[in-house]
């Protein structure tokens, strides 16, 4: 087939700082996902859009493309409305764990093509496959049946949506070329929209523990967001949230799930509860579900209800036995006084090192690893007490592990106020 374009004038012409045309968007993603344009060529240009940005236009255009690479699921069958969420990902997030089946519990259904940790992050179906059975990989016809029965489906994107941006995102991984935010909020929103939701709310992480640690990026990335899903006909909003410590008092897959399980149960973390019930307001009031209180379903059973028949249709045992790490060692606090700071990061960082997440494509990661979090910033504690437990099944770990927490924590027996970012930072708002 004769190519309408060549990869180097269009590399050439975002390099000199040059608006691409409609036709040009459309050509090199198809011909990239074709296998026409090779990946030093498609690397070139990331790195070009990198440096020097996309038009909302452009955006817009290069968000379409990627879509119309594959298919777009479509929920008409079903008789509630869909809403799903996305975060941009984060240290100890486990929130999709009890909203999804929350959210059902009150009424709407809840698509969710979720992924694997990225870096320091985690990922929500590294964390489910840590339940026995568990399977993330459903057909589009296992996806609706589960839906219909249990109101919400977590599962892996199939290999037919958004194919360019699957390509795309490897090699962004591996090129440096991933804090863009034209290149973040195309990847994020194309699956979002392929996916065939009506509606979406986006947390968009920010501090030491997102991607984007300023808020003012973490702002422009949402407003990005929100106006790609609007024009797709979708109706989005955006919380921008903290991310400057860890979410609740567990970072690392199994113990995230028992940690989800407890707030279903009613109890949890509060600030896990707090994220968890905020976001479900907003999910039920996009989805136009009114008269159910988030709150109740907790405290009554029906989201657990919900959460056990979803682990169940996909081949879990909600009963079984969590994977528990093999090894375990303490790190203690080394003063008295306030804790005041919690470096999301360093904590995330050293959950991965000991093992919940990967350092190369593809790796096994260790279900059990991770670190259990016994203080949190604005609370006192005594020298020698605990801070945090860190779990592995391979001992030698520990060391690079600690390091890694070096300076995570401050601690201050002096009038010292604690450093923390309100839970939620900003609401961007769609039009429509
Ligand atoms: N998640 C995605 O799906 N894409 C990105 O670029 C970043 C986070």
């Amino acid at each position: 087939m004769s190519e309408a374009f060549s990869a180097v004038e269009i590399i050439a012409a975002k390099r000199d700082k040059h608006e691409l045309t409609d036709a040009q968007i459309d050509w090199v993603i198809s011909a990239y996902t074709r296998g026409v344009v090779q990946d030093e060529q498609m690397s070139a240009l990331l790195m070009s859009i990198l440096l020097n940005g996309m038009s909302n236009h452009e955006i817009f255009r290069w968000t379409d493309a990627m879509i119309k690479s594959g298919e777009r699921m479509s929920w008409s069958k079903l008789s509630m409305p869909t809403v799903d969420k996305h975060s941009t990902g984060g240290v100890g997030d486990k929130i999709t764990l009890p909203l999804a089946p929350l959210v059902a519990a009150c009424g709407a259904a809840v698509p969710q093509l979720s992924g694997r940790g990225l870096g320091h992050t985690g990922g929500t179906l590294d964390k489910l496959e840590s339940i026995p059975g568990w399977r993330a990989t459903l057909s589009n016809e296992e996806m609706l049946k589960v839906l219909q029965e249990c109101g919400a489906v977590i599962c892996a994107a199939g290999a037919g949506l958004a194919p360019a941006d699957r390509k795309l995102y490897a090699l962004r991984d591996v090129t440096g070329t991933v804090p863009s935010i034209p290149l973040i909020a195309s990847s994020i929103m194309s699956k979002k929209i392929a996916e065939g939701t009506s509606a979406l709310v986006l947390d968009v992480k920010t501090g030491s523990g997102a991607f984007m640690v300023d808020q003012e990026d973490a702002k422009l990335l949402a407003r990005t967001m929100v106006d790609l899903g609007t024009r797709a006909g979708v109706k989005t909003r955006a919380l921008v949230t903290a991310m400057d410590i860890p979410l609740g008092l567990t970072a690392g897959n199994a113990l995230e799930v028992r940690e989800s399980i407890e707030v279903l149960a009613g109890g949890g973390p509060s600030d896990v509860v707090e994220l968890t019930l905020l976001l479900a307001t907003e999910m039920l009031e996009l989805a136009g579900v009114s008269g159910k209180d988030p709150a109740a379903a907790l405290k009554d059973g029906s989201a657990m209800d919900h959460w056990r028949r979803m682990i169940k249709a996909q081949g879990g045992d909600p009963d079984a036995k969590l994977p528990v790490a093999k090894q375990s060692q303490q790190v203690v606090a080394q003063s008295d006084g306030l804790i005041t700071t919690m470096d999301a990061m360093k904590v995330g960082v050293s959950a991965w090192l000991l093992g919940a997440g990967r350092s190369r494509q593809g790796e096994k990661i260790q279900a059990g690893a991770g670190i259990e979090i016994h203080a949190k910033p604005g609370e006192m504690i005594k020298k020698g007490a605990p801070l945090f437990t860190l779990h592995t099944d391979e001992p030698e770990r520990f060391a690079r592990s600690t390091a890694a927490l070096d300076g995570a924590v401050s601690i201050s027996n002096s009038n010292e106020k604690v450093d923390r970012l309100p839970l939620v930072v900003a609401r961007i708002e769609g039009n429509n």
